[in-house]
């Protein structure tokens, strides 16, 4: 009980030091998943508060969460420029390379992040891996042909030395997860990923894989919040390398 309210606390410390660099006006892209939830908290506090921003979600969850603070809502057709966006990651790396997805959002997150200016990771210390694949690779497929595209994958993954279980993502006993965008998720055990680059561009050239977990070269800072407080890495000022 300790342990968790204690890596709780320390996501909202992220979350918070993450927000400090939220100004009036800004086009926000808004994250999913638990971390992302108490950056959307905070900042709902803000908006009441008078701050003034307007929120771009990445999932529907986040959408209801936001609604409910009060904070401003657009989408990437009427926004489809932002000046930051903050969220959550299952992994990184010191290259700022992560795994995201665990909550599902892994597409609507990587579309929202790529119209950002800026992308802020928030995270609890433990997310911090020497090589990417601890946190099994969610992998988005489309329903059509799902099978045959679970085939290609694992031999692609072969072809690149990787050996793993992909499991398919279920909601219920026999029930398939499905995305905000209708589609399946499969997650992917490889263990640790020496190439991240390598199995991104092969993934992306599978005709069903709509997309994957692997957030390369769009985050442009990660706050890192661990016992002692949060650290920085990155750059806060810049957009990506
Ligand atoms: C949602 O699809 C994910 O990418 C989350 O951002 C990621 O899983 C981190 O979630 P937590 O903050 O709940 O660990």
């Amino acid at each position: 009980m300790t342990a968790t309210l204690s890596a709780d606390a320390m996501k909202r410390a992220a979350a918070q030091a993450a927000l400090d660099h939220v100004a009036h006006g800004m086009r926000l892209g808004l994250g999913t998943g638990s971390t992302a939830a108490h950056f959307v908290d905070l900042l709902g506090a803000r908006v009441r508060d008078g701050l003034e921003v307007v929120g771009v979600p990445t999932s529907e969850r986040t959408r209801l969460q936001a609604e409910g603070l009060g904070i401003k809502l657009s989408t990437l057709d009427e926004t489809p420029e932002l000046d930051l966006t903050i969220d959550g990651a299952d992994e990184f790396d010191a290259s700022l390379r992560l795994i995201k997805g665990g909550g599902g959002a892994l597409l609507r997150e990587k579309i929202v992040a790529a119209a950002s200016m800026r992308m802020f990771v928030i995270a609890d210390a433990t997310k911090e891996v020497g090589t990417l694949g601890a946190f099994p690779l969610p992998v988005e497929i489309d329903r059509f042909g799902a099978r045959s595209t679970r085939l290609h994958i694992e031999r692609v993954v072969r072809g690149l030395g990787l050996i793993g279980t992909i499991t398919q993502r279920l909601s219920a006993p026999d029930t398939p997860y499905v995305t905000d965008g209708g589609h399946f998720i499969l997650d992917c055990a490889f263990g640790a990923i020496d190439a991240p680059e390598a199995l991104s561009e092969r993934l992306y050239a599978i005709p069903g894989v709509v997309d994957h977990g692997l957030f390369i070269g769009l985050a442009t800072a990660i706050f890192i919040a661990g016992a002692g407080g949060v650290r920085i890495i990155g750059d806060v000022t810049g957009g990506p390398a």
